[in-house]
């Protein structure tokens, strides 16, 4: 892939910034928008991304592969799993996925976030917009944040590394599992599974309204994610309807 960094500074979303490069159809695959802070950064469900100056990463990776694209979750599923061991190359230990893609420590607390888009996708011409924030040298947070879900950084789980080099890492492992979306996507199934740890014990998973339990069968991209229930019956689910997905 080839790789420009267009750097903005302060912006107001990296992610905005790379649909504009888009719409005005000067954008390339694997171009990577990058900034010190966002005035405006995006989370996923409508909710904002705190995004200060001082070192953390804001990053947007422009993707535009042939048709037919990519399958959405398992685009989803690839960049979390890039961003995770692109964490893992910098330094971060205990590391795993929650669903459908934060990076989160040993005791639960969020690192990084990703946020995958496209805007009127046309299926002759794919594109996608692949956010992720990582926190890297901040070592305190907005009480709105913390008073939703534990939050950590880099520097909190004792990691030197500065955003270039957590960018570098990421970049080069989000290319890998981009490349096994594409040529093997059972494989990068199962390792989502198992860097998400679904497959060590039950699961509740959200879809729509309905909280459905059971044993992990399978994770398949086109068949959906297979449980079985405490009445031993098994129950498919198609991964677009999975909301949220829990170990319980
Ligand atoms: C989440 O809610 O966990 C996803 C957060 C994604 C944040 C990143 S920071 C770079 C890019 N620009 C944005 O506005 N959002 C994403």
């Amino acid at each position: 892939m080839d790789r420009r960094v267009i750097r903005h500074g302060v912006t107001d979303s990296t992610s905005e910034r790379a649909f504009a490069a888009l719409a005005e159809g000067s954008a390339s695959h694997g171009d990577v928008h990058l900034a010190t802070a966002q005035t405006r950064g995006r989370g996923r469900l409508g909710r904002e991304w705190s995004s200060p100056e001082g070192g953390d990463l804001y990053a947007s990776l422009v993707l535009l592969p042939p048709p037919p694209g990519y399958d959405p979750v398992g685009l989803t599923m690839a960049v979390g799993l890039g961003v995770l061991r692109g964490l893992e190359s910098a330094g971060g230990e205990e590391l795993t996925l929650k669903w459908p893609n934060d990076v989160v420590d040993a005791a639960g607390a969020k690192l990084a976030g990703v946020l995958v888009e496209s805007r009127g996708l046309q299926p002759d011409a794919p594109h996608y917009v692949a956010g992720f924030g990582v926190n890297i040298t901040r070592t305190e947070f907005p009480a709105e944040l913390t008073a939703e879900r534990p939050v950590t950084s880099l520097r909190l789980l004792g990691v030197t590394a500065d955003a270039e080099r957590v960018l570098e890492e990421i970049l080069s492992e989000l290319e890998a599992a981009l490349t096994q979306l594409i040529a093997n996507p059972s494989a990068l199934c199962s390792a989502f599974v198992r860097r998400a740890g679904l497959f060590n014990g039950p699961l509740e998973v959200q879809r729509g309204r309905e909280l459905c339990r059971g044993r992990l069968l399978e994770l398949d991209l086109e068949v959906g994610l297979t449980l079985e229930t405490a009445e031993g019956a098994a129950l498919t689910i198609p991964l677009e309807h999975v909301s949220a997905l829990r170990q319980v």
